[in-house]
């Protein structure tokens, strides 16, 4: 696990705050942390709430590390697949909804998946956890074709993996700490005592703590998504599958859930598939991106390629410009 220090390191060092500055907030989140677990986040905010930093200015900090941390991936490391497509096709409702999809989703990396509504994101996403099941092809998750797995085999894989559905889908009936424990307690053996502790560092982490006994109606939808995302993180997942985490959001709210999950990859290293429409703001911190149209793979590749791709559905498509191939109404 990464320690909290290269961001402040960078912060010293680019003249952000001082290492004065730097030392009392680290004892200061120490101090009040629910944790042992110091993560550049709550630093960040401690920073923040004791008047050493803009929001602005940290988070664009971040996002220089994560480049910078890019870049060495791109030069140094042998990419490991952790989820392959070979071919798959899903056909519903008489359309082919995935048409012979074949793409890697990297380990310990972040792939974003971009395209167009309807495009077939979300059932992809299905098909990485074998929620929905391909009529044609194969996906694997590691070596293994999830085709092939069932009962306790199938549930270890899948226990590798936590998905933030499109909605959230909080459970109504359940107010927000039971709903952060609920995988715990249904996926593992963990003690109350240590569940307790596990959803308060989650809840501290999205900054959710006094928000315990909120019931989901009792939330605006940016609460909704924190405490999905802090849902979706208990578990400490391999493989983290967000889709949509910022949909609906207004746009400060949507730059701290980016800034949470980017730093939540600094810290812990899942692999993460973001679905997201957030473009191009999300190419700032993504390694990897895949572009779906109808259902094919158009695009493949790292982030800072897309952005020069001549593809005239791609360049439409992050311009957001109405004239193009693609025609909207
Ligand atoms: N369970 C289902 N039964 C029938 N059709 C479905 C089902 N799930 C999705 N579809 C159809 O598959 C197509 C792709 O849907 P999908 O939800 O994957 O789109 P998307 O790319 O995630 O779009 P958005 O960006 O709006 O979320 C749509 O035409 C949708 O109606
Ligand atoms: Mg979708």
């Amino acid at each position: 696990m990464l320690s909290p220090l290269p961001l402040g390191e960078l912060l010293v060092a680019n003249g952000c705050v001082t290492a004065r500055q730097l030392d009392l907030a680290l004892q200061r989140q120490r101090a009040s942390g629910t944790s042992s677990v110091v993560s550049a986040h709550l630093v960040g905010r401690t920073l923040v709430e004791m008047g050493y930093i803009d929001q602005s200015a940290l988070h664009e900090c971040l996002y220089r590390q994560f480049a910078t941390e890019r870049e060495n991936y791109l030069v140094d490391s042998v990419v490991q697949p952790v989820i392959q497509f070979e071919r798959v096709v899903k056909v519903l409702d008489g359309r082919r909804v995935l048409d012979a999809v074949d793409l890697t989703i990297p380990a310990n990396r972040v792939t974003a998946i971009i395209g167009m509504s309807g495009g077939g994101k979300s059932v992809l996403l299905k098909h990485m956890v074998g929620l929905m099941k391909p009529d044609q092809g194969t996906v694997r998750v590691g070596e293994q074709p999830l085709a092939g797995l069932f009962g306790r085999e199938l549930s270890r894989v899948r226990g590798r993996f936590s998905l933030l559905f499109q909605g959230g889908a909080l459970f109504d009936s359940l107010n927000v700490y039971d709903n952060v424990a609920f995988p715990l307690r249904e996926k593992t053996k963990c003690s109350e005592t240590e569940i307790r502790a596990r959803v308060m560092r989650c809840l501290e982490e999205v900054n959710l703590v006094g928000m315990e006994r909120k019931y989901p109606d009792e939330l605006s939808g940016g609460m909704m998504k924190r405490a999905a995302l802090a849902r979706a993180l208990v578990t400490d997942p391999e493989i983290l599958l967000l889709d949509e985490p910022t949909a609906g959001l207004d746009p400060i709210i949507e730059n701290a859930i980016h800034y949470l999950i980017c730093d939540t990859f600094l810290r812990t290293r899942y692999t993460m598939v973001i679905i997201s429409h957030a473009v191009p703001e999300i190419f700032k911190w993504c390694h990897h991106v895949i572009v779906l149209h109808r259902g094919k793979v158009l695009f493949s590749g790292p982030s800072r390629e897309v952005n020069a791709s001549s593809d005239p559905v791609i360049r439409q498509f992050i311009r957001g410009d109405l004239d193009g191939p693609i025609q909207v109404i």
